[in-house]
């Protein structure tokens, strides 16, 4: 976001909230169950923060469902995590595309499967005209390797004359990550206690307000929304400028 539309940007509700939902495995280990129904309880989660998103009038939510590191857990848990994802996407699209909801995906595409990926392009161009929510979904997400794809982006135009290096300020950057068009952060959530940020929108979150949370991602929903979005409005967001203008 620039500078001038940040200093237009109304403080009271967050524009775009992004949540880190993490828990699951801890929500199912203190009731002596599978880890995998705790992630099946975190997909619901997921549909109940969507629509509190929508009744709270925040316009863009961002959620981490997977991130470039998680293909390190075991192969079965890979699995799950994609399983659910494939039944988010063929059980609630017809809602979302009702609601008004924009799906959009980030991250590589290149390891999922493909029957995954022909969801994600569906789902994309289904919901691409939508004026609701938007919804962004980080599968395969790494906020390092989103900015070292932007950084060899733009040397490779420097290096066959397309782009003056002199030229390349932050709006030429930010054209060039998988985010582009989408406004930055405002407030972003991690659940479960962890105060971490887990290579999440790295660039994006560089002026985000941060909550944490003791709340499981399984046991989230719109209460623990509007909780994080008072605490955000309690905030005093002054990029860099002198306190009171
Ligand atoms: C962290 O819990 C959560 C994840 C790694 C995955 C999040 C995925 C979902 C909520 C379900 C599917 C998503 C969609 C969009 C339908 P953890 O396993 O790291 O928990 P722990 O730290 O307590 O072990």
């Amino acid at each position: 976001m620039l500078n001038a539309e940040r200093a237009s940007f109304d403080p009271a509700t967050p524009r775009h909230v992004a949540i880190i939902m993490d828990g699951n495995g801890r929500w199912a280990k203190a009731r002596h169950l599978p880890r995998a129904v705790g992630h099946k309880r975190g997909a619901d989660a997921v549909s109940r923060t969507v629509r509190a998103c929508h009744e709270l009038g925040v316009s863009c939510l961002t959620l981490y469902a997977f991130s470039s590191e998680n293909w390190k857990r075991p192969v079965d848990e890979v699995s799950d995590l994609m399983g659910l994802l494939r039944l988010y996407l063929v059980r609630e699209l017809d809602d979302l595309h009702r609601n008004g909801v924009r799906v959009r995906f980030i991250g590589g595409r290149e390891r999922l499967d493909g029957d995954i990926v022909h969801l994600i392009t569906q789902a994309e161009t289904r919901t691409a005209s939508n004026a609701g929510l938007l919804l962004v979904i980080a599968v395969n997400y790494g906020g390092r390797a989103e900015i070292v794809a932007a950084s060899r982006q733009l040397a490779e135009a420097a290096a066959a004359g397309r782009v003056d290096p002199a030229c390349i300020d932050e709006a030429a950057f930010e054209a060039c990550l998988e985010t582009t068009g989408i406004p930055d952060p405002d407030l972003v959530i991690r659940t479960s206690g962890e105060k971490r940020i887990s290579n999440f929108l790295l660039w994006q979150a560089a002026y985000a307000e941060f909550v944490f949370t003791d709340v499981l991602w399984p046991d989230f929903g719109k209460e623990h929304l509007e909780d994080a979005i008072a605490e955000f409005r309690l905030r005093e967001r002054r990029y860099g400028a002198r306190s009171g203008g």
